[in-house]
């Protein structure tokens, strides 16, 4: 989907569609007033006849309308409301993408972008129209057969072009502006959402690397990846532990975007990267086992987030450490009751194999601190506990520091990629005692994303810390299976206002 700014008056603009907003059935938008004028009355009529309830995202097509120069007019409902809220507006432009894919509209012009949102401008207006606009049309389908895929770009209903229109001229620049931030960000969520599509057998530890060396040259970026020799040589036994069992080898990604000041500390963005989470010897069982290929979707959303932030050029020093490989069971596996030796020097006895993303985790965590942070974020579909507390819309957000917990609070808010603040009280840590090692790897069931989170911040005392627990908000299960792109947009929001400051 192409996208580009135009100012004027709809009836003179030349496309497939326009699109207007109708706050009831009486009540047009300002667009849609204009339009009506050089109609005619054509839309207070057709409005009249009551086929459109004007509630919001209810959708109308209109074709052949006289006196416009497009042919045709997709009027979607705004609700009573005559002010949006961001919320409402968003759902707006959802249902008219929606109502746009599917049929024969090539291009289209959308006057959405003129309706007043509480507190926002063209800018923001521009940037949502393309975020929302490229997640509606995103596909996957690299992986069937190249009859369907022929068959498929045949027929192909996608709105190809996109104008986010205006009447006034005035408005251009700032939505030039809030495009170009607006399709930095969808060209980030979608690299997210691929690398979690991707079969387990295609997206590999080694695929993940070879991805960041790419967006490395793509963009100018430092990336390094460490070899199994290099991973044993730091001391990082609690990832090489988990890794043992596959015959995937394990990679440590560290990518670096560097375009703060140089003596800027940098933030730190740690990512979950089990490309395969089988659970191991504590293997899991069979039902919707396939999901699991999501397991390093917390990776995806490091590269994602740097795509974004590349695309942005934004004036920062970000680094990011993957951790990634496979957990399988093996003659070679680790077993419950093993002991492994973090590089931290703590020792962990692994009492379930299947909670084997804090073991990678601690290592990254440790590692990270040679880059002095003045923040470090890990983002991991680390526990299904998380999903049974928070469900599918927020991610469980644990921080060490109230300060940089809020910042990510806030962030996701304005991104409408929310997350939730945890507890994560010294009271929880005792559940982590084990009688042959430091800690256990396991905390039993109650609290069990707490639990994790504590096991993590054992190895984060020596800075600023959160973690995003995204089990419940990085994919969606069922008939639209596919990754959300999630928390890309918290992420990036959280790193533009860094930037800012
Ligand atoms: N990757 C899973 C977490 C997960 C499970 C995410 C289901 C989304 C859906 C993680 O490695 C895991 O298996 N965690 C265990 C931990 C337990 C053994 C303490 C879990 O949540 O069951
Ligand atoms: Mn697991
Ligand atoms: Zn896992």
């Amino acid at each position: 989907m192409e996208f580009s700014i135009k100012t004027g008056n709809p009836e003179k603009q030349r496309s497939d569609c326009i699109v207007v907003g109708v706050f009831d059935t009486r009540k047009l938008s300002e667009a849609a007033v204009v339009l009506d004028r050089a109609a005619e009355g054509y839309l207070t009529t057709v409005l009249a006849r009551g086929d459109l309830d004007g509630k919001l995202g209810s959708c109308l097509m209109l074709h052949s309308v006289p006196g416009i120069a497009s042919d045709r007019v997709l009027l979607v409902g705004l609700g009573k409301a005559t002010e949006f809220k961001e919320r409402e507006y968003r759902q707006a432009v959802r249902a008219s993408f929606k109502a746009l894919s599917g049929t024969s509209v090539k291009s289209a012009s959308t006057y959405l972008a003129d309706l007043p949102v509480k507190k926002q401008d063209a800018a923001w207006k521009s940037a949502q129209i393309a975020e929302i606009g490229q997640d509606v049309d995103y596909r996957f389908d690299v992986m069937k057969g190249k009859a369907a895929q022929e068959e498929k770009a045949k027929s192909a209903k996608r709105v190809a072009k996109v104008a986010v229109a205006f009447i006034e001229k005035s408005e251009g620049k700032l939505a030039e502006s809030g495009l170009k931030q607006g399709l930095a960000l969808a060209a980030g969520v979608s690299l997210t959402k691929d690398l979690g599509n991707l079969p387990p057998n295609i997206c590999t530890p080694t695929y993940l690397a070879d991805q960041a060396k790419a967006m490395g040259k793509q963009y100018g970026l430092q990336v390094e990846i460490l070899d199994r020799d290099q991973i044993a040589k730091l001391g990082m036994g609690s990832f090489l532990g988990v890794a043992q069992g596959s015959a995937q080898p394990p990679k440590l990604i560290v990518l670096q975007h560097k375009k703060g000041k140089k003596s800027q500390k940098p933030v730190v963005l740690v990512g979950k990267g089990i490309t395969f989470d089988t659970g191991g010897i504590s293997i899991k069982p069979g039902a919707e086992m396939d999901e699991m290929k999501y397991d390093m979707c917390g990776a995806a959303s490091v590269l994602g987030t740097f795509k974004a932030i590349a695309e942005m050029d934004l004036p920062l020093n970000v680094v990011g450490v993957i951790p990634t490989c496979e957990n399988m069971p093996d003659g070679t596996a680790i077993k419950p009751g093993d002991v492994l030796t973090s590089m931290s020097g703590q020792t962990i006895e692994v009492l379930n194999t299947d909670a084997e993303g804090r073991l990678i985790l601690c290592d990254a965590l440790t590692y990270a601190e040679r880059f002095e942070p003045a923040a470090v974020v890990d983002i991991a579909t680390l526990t299904g506990a998380c999903v049974i507390a928070l469900g599918h819309h927020a991610s469980g957000l644990f921080s060490n520091n109230d300060k940089l917990a809020q910042e990510l609070l806030a962030a996701g808010e304005t991104a409408h990629d929310r997350a939730w603040h945890m507890p994560l009280w010294e009271d929880y840590q005792p559940q982590l005692d084990s009688n042959f090692a430091d800690m256990a790897n396991i905390g039993g069931r109650a609290g069990g994303s707490i639990t994790a989170a504590c096991f993590l911040s054992r190895f984060t005392k020596k800075y600023e810390w959160a973690h995003l627990d995204i089990a419940g908000t990085a994919w969606k299960s069922g008939k639209d299976k596919g990754g959300t792109g999630r928390p890309v947009p918290l992420l990036t929001e959280f790193l533009v206002k860094r930037a800012a400051k």
